[in-house]
């Protein structure tokens, strides 16, 4: 057992560190509070290599393992999560999924320009009754032979106006019930297809959130996932992997948190003496590092599951809730250790805690994760 990182993961993580801290930082706060898309960081990330993690080298991928790809989202989380959503279900979601699952015409003809970063992914599962019931999908793709005819709704979809090549997951056979899904690769601008208002968000505010509306729309029999019916084992493969993601992310909300607190705590006086003196905050700090350390380790042991071709599902949960719930805990604690300062937009940890939270909803909430758990553990 080695708890050692090797030469690449330590580059790659010293790629996003240096892109994050150099780049990123600069204008986090005018992009969450404008809501603003950061195109120019997505296509910097980009060049970088950080949208072909997941993708072999003959599709102008980089195939990193899940190791680096976390310790990426990680170092990109602690500075702005917004970029990093993005970055997760790209890689994780639209790329891995088509790279896994996808046959080689599909490869040949949608990864470049997804590893290049010219075309971005999005995941279209969730509906507006379908969130954590992920098979009661509503969406029909009835198929017409040549092509599947696409009716429905898909809600709460990351880069679902920005995104241009869409996993759509639709119901074909409806008696069948979730083995009546299929999924397929969508061009987001088929016709047919509108897209709803930007949602106004709590968190990662400049990550794009929409419905996306199917009206009659054509989809080539030749871009569906798999045999007939294999669209929600797809997903929950997908999500399995999809977790240890949004896992690495919310571990970077909490370390970033954690971080800035304690350059404040060493800098800023109280009563005499700077606050890192007083137990009542060196004890929250270290109760942040403590928690942060417990769950990097079970986001990294989730990572190297997966890439050793292991089962992964149980830990990639597992992951998730802890990590999402530390990252929770600890943003909070960030915003009290900065009393005032914590509670303004200046000092970073109030937007932190606000991207803390939806760690906890997306890619199934932390009863979703319970559940999948709890269900692991009684068989
Ligand atoms: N791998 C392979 N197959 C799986 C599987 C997995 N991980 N999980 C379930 N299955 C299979 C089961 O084996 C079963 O197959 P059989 O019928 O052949 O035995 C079938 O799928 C149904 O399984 P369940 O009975 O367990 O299904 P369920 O209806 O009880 O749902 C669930 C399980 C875990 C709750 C699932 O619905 C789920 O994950 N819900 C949450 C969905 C979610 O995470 N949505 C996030 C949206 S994406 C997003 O947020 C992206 C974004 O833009 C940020």
């Amino acid at each position: 057992m080695h708890f050692q990182f090797t030469e690449e993961q330590e580059l790659i993580r010293q790629t996003a560190r240096d892109y994050a801290r150099r780049e990123l930082v600069k204008d986090v706060i005018e992009r969450d509070t404008g809501a603003i898309y950061p195109a120019n960081h997505v296509k910097n990330i980009a060049d970088l290599g950080f949208f072909g993690m997941m993708v072999d080298d003959q599709y102008g991928g980089v195939q990193t393992d899940n190791i680096s790809y976390a310790l990426a989202l990680e170092e990109i989380s602690k500075i702005d999560s917004s970029v990093a959503v993005i970055m997760a279900v790209h890689n994780s979601l639209t790329c891995y999924g088509i790279q896994t699952y996808g046959n080689e015409e599909q490869k040949a003809r949608f990864l470049p320009r997804l590893t290049s970063g010219e075309h971005i992914g999005a995941f279209l599962l969730s509906e507006p009754d379908a969130g954590s019931d992920a098979s009661f999908q509503k969406t029909t793709a009835v198929d017409k032979g040549d092509h599947y005819l696409v009716n429905g709704v898909k809600n709460w979809i990351t880069s679902g106006q920005t995104g241009k090549v869409y996993l759509l997951m639709a119901q074909t056979w409806p008696e069948k019930g979730h083995k009546g899904i299929n999924a397929f690769i969508v061009d987001k601008d088929s016709p047919g297809i509108s897209i709803g208002p930007h949602e106004d968000k709590m968190g990662m505010r400049s990550s794009d959130t929409h419905s996306v509306m199917f009206n009659d729309v054509k989809v080539p029999r030749e871009n569906r996932i798999g045999e007939d019916g294999f669209g929600f084992r797809f997903a929950m493969k997908l999500l399995e992997g999809g977790r240890i993601g949004i896992a690495a992310q919310a571990l970077g909300i909490a370390a970033g948190a954690y971080e800035l607190s304690l350059k404040y705590a060493k800098e800023r006086k109280a009563f005499g003496t700077e606050i890192i003196n007083h137990q009542a905050i060196a004890f929250k700090l270290a109760d942040m590092a403590t928690e942060i350390e417990a769950a990097r380790m079970m986001v990294l042991k989730a990572a190297w599951l997966k890439d050793q071709g292991l089962p992964h599902g149980t830990e990639s949960a597992m992951a998730k809730l802890i990590a999402t719930d530390v990252a929770m805990k600890t943003t909070t604690e960030a915003v009290q250790i900065h009393g005032g300062y914590g509670y303004v937009k200046e000092y970073h940890v109030e937007r932190l805690m606000r991207e803390a939270k939806l760690t906890q909803i997306y890619e199934g909430t932390s009863e979703i994760q319970k559940l999948i758990i709890s269900r692991a553990i009684a068989k």
